[in-house]
């Protein structure tokens, strides 16, 4: 230890130019776990190394969404894209017509695409866009790996469109923000479901009327049915463990037990025996999975504090421990 007094909690945002010299810097913040918020001709967003677990769930803290989402990857052409998702001959073809641009696809994940699988919140599906802006297309370039994004705002904010609007809600939760002055679009990208038939998952960007035009039939939009929530990031399945998970003060003799912090001596699998809750989100995917795959059928969680990340820590526990239907 020196003498020097810690950094607190607020952190100074860097305000970079969209120059090499500012790109340069963004991409060393970014391979070095940092957030970077970049101008994309949508709207800003808000950019980890979709390889780096704690970096992903940096982003879900700074932003205090309290659900995991999961996020689109930003990669620079086509054939990126294709390092991380199956296309379809049709995906093939709305790539081909529409990126770089405001076109988001939903894709299958390919088993050594890497990410982490906070980016997918468990889905064996991914979103992936490639952005037109001349700054976002340095950043990709410069970085040399697929970036995470969702939009720059805190969660429940509207998307930023200005590099001030980003600092309004981010400033000192985040590394830095690039300044590319305005995003042209000023509306989020336009989501497309390619896992089947193409579907609607989000009207943004890029008109309807256009990707139907490309793939010559029409692109069906959804019908909001409770029974079969469509929403984007419900659509596909979320991971549902096969054990059966209780939330739980201690585990029962011979449950598997998914422990928090320091008092959890002895469990199976610690999300973070600091008890810090970044560290915890980012192993919630992965330890989940692998508890899973033990002996144990039951699995006892220890409670997490419903603070900051760990609401969403809790709400992905709560629903793997909710009952399933049936079969299911
Ligand atoms: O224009 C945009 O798309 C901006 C800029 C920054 O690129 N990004 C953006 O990201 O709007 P975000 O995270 O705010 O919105 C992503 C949407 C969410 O509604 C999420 O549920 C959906 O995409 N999504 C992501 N991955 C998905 C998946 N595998 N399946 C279904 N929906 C997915
Ligand atoms: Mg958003």
């Amino acid at each position: 230890m020196t003498g020097k007094p810690k950094r607190s909690v607020t952190e100074i945002t860097r305000r970079l130019a969209p120059d090499a010299a500012g790109i340069g810097a963004a991409a060393r913040i970014l391979t070095e776990g940092g957030l970077v918020a970049l101008p994309t001709e949508t709207v800003y967003g808000l950019a980890a190394d979709a390889r780096q677990d704690h970096a992903v769930a940096r982003i879900f803290a700074a932003k205090g969404r309290p659900r995991f989402n999961p996020l689109i990857i930003h990669v620079p052409d086509l054939e990126a894209a294709r390092r991380y998702a199956h296309l379809t001959p049709e995906a093939e073809r709305l790539a081909r017509a529409f990126w770089p641009g405001p076109l988001t696809l939903v894709l299958p994940l390919l088993s050594e695409a890497g990410l982490s699988p906070l980016v997918t919140a468990g889905n064996d599906s991914v979103a992936v866009r490639v952005p037109a802006h001349p700054v976002a297309q340095a950043l990709l370039r410069a970085f040399g790996g697929p970036l995470a994004a969702p939009s720059a705002n805190p969660s429940g904010r509207v998307s930023p469109t200005r590099a001030d609007h980003v600092l309004d809600g981010l400033e000192g939760r985040i590394e830095a923000v690039i300044d590319g002055g305005e995003a042209a679009v000023g509306v989020e990208s336009t989501i497309v479901g390619m896992v089947e038939n193409p579907v609607l998952l989000r009207p943004g960007g890029l008109a309807l009327e256009e990707l139907e035009a490309a793939l010559g039939h029409t692109v069906p939009i959804p019908a909001m049915d409770p029974a079969r929530p469509v929403a984007p990031g419900q659509l596909s399945s979320h991971y549902a463990p096969r054990a059966e998970m209780r939330l739980a003060t201690r585990p029962q003799p011979g449950e598997a037990w998914l422990g928090f912090g320091p008092q959890d001596q002895g469990a199976t699998l610690n999300l973070s025996p600091a008890g810090d809750l970044t560290e915890a989100a980012a192993n919630l995917f992965h330890y989940m999975r692998e508890i899973d795959s033990g002996p144990g059928t039951v699995v006892a969680v220890s409670p997490i504090p419903e603070t900051g990340l760990g609401r969403a820590i809790n709400d992905r526990l709560r629903r793997a421990a909710a009952p399933r239907p049936a079969g299911g």
